[in-house]
């Protein structure tokens, strides 16, 4: 079967109720927690996307057993110091990069050398920003070019506690050091820019020993040494991020509503509905509710005429991090310039997304203006797009795959698009739910 698809007309009006998959940040931290756990634990709703199989795989190796069946998963837990595996394995995070440094922090006492290795997107990124401070609690690590995939991590069964400034806005560089700091002797502290919250408030809900102390832009977090972790039953809702396609969907199609079922929307998360009521897009938040400490809520969205541009502001950065290609496409039907500024953590995802914002806007004839981290994006709120429209070599990046699909579907043209398989990796029923979306004409779209 072709890796790609031909997209030739736009998206018509629609009506509709849908879910999308489970939340990928939630998915993997429940894999991993209940990795430690002592018991079984139970998940409803795991995304079943291949950088969840790629941790269930992990911790497999590292000796625990698993029990998947559709999207149902028992996780028998051995305990914090369970893990029981071979000398010299390697552990393949393939494409994620939660997995890929969030494991690390598991890792830090290990008595045996573990091979990280990953695909060729993730053996671009940044594997230094983690190794860094955990190297300062006592683990030793080996580091293609000191900075990148294949890596070795040596632990220590000497952790001492560490204080750490995470200045990037980073979840995973900051939950990896929680993990490391629930390893190690002491008490570590962190001092953390504000970023998604999940490894926080998942061991605020275990009753572990860590204490956050919010601050306006930053967190104060101790951790104390953990001993046990009960097991976490947990049904995951819905990913934010993987709903922001549809949010801009229905927001750029005429006469179309769209309601989505149960989404997590942590505060730390919902950047992408903060930036676009500020752009006009009209979005409603409908029963609202906690569970295991995090927030859901359906999101009903409207097709918007009007849409206003924004200069973004940064704080808001860290919420909308994985949406900001596609909230780009709201951006390039805006009346006016908008503007977003400080991202350069953009450039150091699965592609360097920036960049591809640039390609894709360029492509629909829309004018930006980028330097090394900003954007400037000339709207035009009577964008229609014609000709050849072709994307590919973009390192399967899904959020490039994704959004291009959006594009489109909103504006016109004739697409053909490379490396469908890339959402296999964070949205494997994208497609799925696009075709429920619009029974499709025959050979629109293959
Ligand atoms: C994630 C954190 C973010 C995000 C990624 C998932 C997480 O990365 O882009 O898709 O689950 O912790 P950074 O922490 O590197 O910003």
């Amino acid at each position: 079967m072709a890796n790609s698809i031909i997209v030739k007309k736009k998206i018509d009006s629609f009506n509709k109720k849908i879910t999308v998959s489970g939340d990928k940040s939630l998915s993997i931290r429940w894999v991993l927690f209940s990795s430690l756990a002592s018991g079984v634990s139970i998940a409803n709703n795991l995304l079943l996307s291949e950088d969840v199989r790629a941790a269930i795989k992990a911790i497999r190796k590292l000796g625990i057993k698993v029990i998947l069946k559709k999207n149902i998963c028992k996780i028998f837990g051995k305990g914090i110091n369970g893990y029981n595996y071979k000398k010299n394995i390697t552990i393949n995070a393939q494409n994620s990069g939660t997995l890929g440094r969030l494991i690390l922090g598991l890792l830090i006492n290990t008595p045996f050398p573990i091979r990280i290795v990953g695909d060729k997107s993730l053996s671009k990124r940044d594997f230094k920003r983690i190794s860094d401070p955990l190297t300062n609690f006592g683990a030793k690590f080996k580091l293609k070019d000191k900075k990148y995939l294949p890596l070795k991590i040596i632990g220590s069964n000497n952790l001492k506690s560490i204080k750490y400034n995470e200045n990037r806005g980073s979840a995973q560089c900051k939950s990896a050091v929680i993990f490391g700091g629930m390893r190690a002797k002491g008490t570590t502290i962190i001092n953390a820019k504000k970023s998604r919250n999940h490894t926080e408030l998942l061991s605020k809900y275990l009753s572990l020993p860590i204490k956050v102390n919010k601050k306006k832009r930053y967190d104060l977090i101790k951790i104390n040494k953990t001993n046990k972790i009960k097991p976490l039953n947990y049904k995951i809702p819905s990913d934010i991020s993987s709903s922001a396609f549809f949010i801009v969907l229905t927001a750029l199609s005429k006469n179309s509503k769209l309601l989505i079922k149960n989404v997590n929307v942590n505060s730390s998360r919902i950047g992408v509905i903060t930036i676009l009521k500020k752009m006009g897009v009209k979005i409603i938040l409908k029963n609202q509710k906690i569970y295991r400490g995090e927030k859901n809520a359906d999101i009903f969205i409207k097709s918007t005429k009007n849409i206003k541009s924004i200069n973004c502001p940064t704080e808001l950065n860290s919420k909308a991090i994985d949406e900001f290609l596609v909230i780009f496409l709201i951006a390039a039907k805006a009346n006016g310039v908008s503007f977003f500024k400080n991202l350069s953590e953009l450039n150091e995802k699965e592609s360097p997304r920036l960049d591809w914002a640039k390609t894709i806007l360029n492509k629909i004839g829309i004018k930006t203006i980028t330097t090394k981290d900003s954007i400037k994006i000339f709207g035009n709120p009577n964008l229609k797009v014609s000709g050849k429209i072709i994307i590919k070599n973009f390192l399967k990046d899904h959020r490039v795959f994704m959004t291009s699909v959006i594009a489109a579907l909103v504006f016109g043209g004739d697409w053909k698009i490379h490396d469908k398989d890339s959402i296999k990796s964070s949205f494997p029923n994208f497609l799925k739910i696009i075709k429920e979306l619009k029974k499709w004409s025959k050979g629109k779209i293959y």
